[in-house]
């Protein structure tokens, strides 16, 4: 059938009057993408139903979003991870084996070609911030070790700055380091305890954040890409489960699996093995890897 045979446009019937257009389409899953989108987007209009203002205001919020976009800043993301739309993708295409560590979001802030450092390594630059040592062991889901997993790790420091956001502040690759197992699968490195930040709120979406009456923070954490062969790249941070605003993550990534126990420690002879002052923070978390292929629970 054409589409002029579903008659004229009218408010009963637009669905189909819109995707029938679409039946030549030289693309079989942008059709069905678009006949989901265009379903669901008028559905939306035909419940707001909004003004013709409120609708020009729309059109310019996703003006000014686009118009924020530049090779640094991508609002778009900002605006897909505070609407929960990153973390719906990440959790549909990461369904994992039971017992495997669950991802999140990989963010803004990863930078290519962080330093291979030697196990124990200290990656705080700046000597700024509360000392904390980090280890665990990477596992496969049957518990045993796996030997030559590649962990590339990055934080904010304890201001809530990464070094990209920082330069000429913090040294370059302040906070980052890649790492890689031995037999025994066991990781360790020196660091500074992070704190939460806000995400970039300057923009349009930090606007409708404030207009929603949220906040833009995201509770402290550190970010891990592990990779090993044979098992698929796990993407994933560990959180600080006594931050402020750990039940309120502004982009939602926060799984229970991800907490991790941020000890406060006093031992002047520890700290004095690990080149520590004072007091330090210690943290032990382990992942768990799924093998390419394996079932997903
Ligand atoms: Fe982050």
């Amino acid at each position: 059938m054409d589409a002029h045979e579903k008659g004229f446009f009218t408010e009963e019937n637009s669905v189909e009057v819109v995707t029938g257009r679409n039946k030549n389409a030289k693309d079989e899953r942008l059709k069905q993408i678009m006949e989901v989108v265009t379903r669901k987007l008028h559905e939306a209009v035909k419940e707001i139903e909004p003004t013709q203002e409120e609708w020009f205001q729309a059109v310019m919020f996703l003006t000014r979003t686009g118009q924020m976009c530049n090779e640094w800043r991508q609002e778009f993301i900002l605006l897909s991870d505070t609407l929960g739309v990153s973390m719906l993708v990440d959790a549909i295409n990461n369904r994992k084996p039971s017992g495997a560590s669950e991802s999140t979001v990989l963010g803004p802030f990863h930078v290519k070609g962080a330093p291979e450092l030697p196990m124990g390594a200290n990656i705080c630059l700046d000597q700024k911030g509360e000392d904390m040592v980090i280890g665990g062991r990477i596992l496969d889901t049957t518990g045993q070790p796996i030997k030559d997993a590649v962990l590339d790790v990055w934080q904010a420091n304890d201001e809530g700055f990464y070094d990209v956001q920082q330069q000429g502040i913090q040294p370059d690759f302040n906070l980052r380091g890649v790492f890689r197992t031995g037999a025994d699968g066991r990781y360790w490195f020196r660091a500074v305890k992070p704190k939460y930040y806000p995400i970039p709120n300057d923009g349009p979406v930090g606007q409708m954040l404030d207009h929603l009456g949220r906040h833009p923070n995201r509770p402290a954490h550190l970010h891990y890409i592990i990779k090993a062969d044979g098992f698929e790249t796990l993407i994933t941070h560990i959180f600080d489960p006594d931050d402020p605003y750990i039940n309120s993550d502004a982009v939602f990534g926060v799984k229970e699996s991800l907490l991790a126990k941020f000890r406060h420690t006093r031992d002047p002879d520890r700290a004095r093995t690990y080149e520590f002052d004072g007091d330090f923070w210690e943290v032990e978390h382990d992942f768990v890897l799924a093998r390419v292929g394996e079932k997903r629970g």
